[in-house]
């Protein structure tokens, strides 16, 4: 009880004493930013009403030279840096955020009541795409073995994958995870794949569904799976389709057949005719001789294309 007799005296003695920036505090909330959005980093004045922000600058830690700042209207630094909503305090703004913003600064706020330095960190995360799904074979048959796929690409850090069936029963320790990190300059990016395999399906369990979460568990994305049973009259239908198919060929074999065998049919007649209009030439003109004219010119092409 004394102690805090103590501190109570203490802290309403230090405040006279101690400069006016130690009447009031500068806090800035924890920042997730997400990829190629606009990310704010709410940063408030604590313990104080009537204060003016005369400038801020915001730099690395680790880096001498800062990576933003703004002097009343004069800014300089990464223009993606904003300062967002000045009457309200000096949160920060970035525009089109990337992942190499990730990291520690020192942000240095200057009002017209002192001035504060605080640490920032900032972190980037990516959402993942809508899952896509899959099961290997493609049509399975009940009491046959499958494995049902999910993949959820381009999010970051690496994310989760749960697997339900129809019911809501929960699969995901049967399920086996598969990550593979990218970073195609500067951004990057996990592949997550989920297979989950049953050596005998029950297709009473279908449709499965899968969920893809971000690494801190936040739902990113979700897909049901249908499963494609392979029944009996599945299987007729294509032995259906086969006999239609053999049918279809026969006749296309056939009727070529028939055609070859006219057309061979009609060459000969040609040849035979020829010989007969040549003999016949010297005496008269028994048969129709433009006829015959036009069938001795066709022949002669033809032996010549031949
Ligand atoms: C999911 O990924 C696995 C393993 O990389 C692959 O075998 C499967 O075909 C993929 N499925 C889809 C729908 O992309
Ligand atoms: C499903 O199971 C996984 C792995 O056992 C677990 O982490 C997750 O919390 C479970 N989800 C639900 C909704 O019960």
């Amino acid at each position: 009880m004394s102690s805090v007799k103590v501190m109570l005296v203490v802290s309403l003695f230090i405040p006279a004493v101690r400069p006016s920036s130690d009447l009031w505090k500068l806090e800035c909330l924890p920042t997730v930013g997400i990829f190629a959005q606009t990310t704010v980093i709410r940063c408030f004045f604590k313990d104080i009403k009537d204060i003016n922000i005369v400038a801020v600058s915001l730099s690395k830690a680790e880096q001498k030279e800062p990576f933003f700042a703004q002097d009343d209207s004069k800014r300089s630094g990464d223009p993606r840096f904003s300062l967002e909503n000045l009457a309200v305090g000096p949160s920060l703004q970035i525009s089109d955020t990337m992942f190499s913003d990730e990291g520690k600064y020192v942000y240095r706020v200057v009002t017209d009541c002192g001035d504060k330095k605080i640490q920032l960190s900032i972190s980037v995360t990516a959402k993942y795409k809508d899952p896509v799904t899959s099961t290997w074979p493609e049509y399975v048959t009940d009491g046959g073995p499958v494995s049902l796929y999910c993949n959820a690409t381009d999010g970051y850090p690496e994310g989760f994958i749960h697997w339900f069936d129809r019911s809501g029963t929960n699969w995901t320790i049967n399920s086996e995870l598969t990550k593979k990190t990218k970073d195609i300059s500067g951004v990057k990016s996990v592949a997550l794949s989920s297979k989950l395999t049953f050596k005998s399906i029950n297709l009473d369990l279908a449709p499965f569904r899968c969920t893809a979460f971000n690494s801190k568990y936040v739902q990113d994305g979700e897909n049901t799976l249908e499963i494609t049973s392979a029944r009996i009259d599945v299987n007729r239908d294509f032995s259906g389709s086969n006999t239609t198919n053999i049918i279809a060929g026969v006749m296309v074999i056939g009727s070529l057949i028939v055609g070859l065998l006219f057309a061979l049919l009609c060459f000969r007649k040609r040849k035979f005719h020829r010989y007969e209009t040549g003999r016949a030439d010297d005496d008269d003109d028994d048969d129709d001789p433009e006829n015959g004219d036009s069938s001795l010119e066709k022949s002669q092409q033809l032996t010549l294309k031949l």
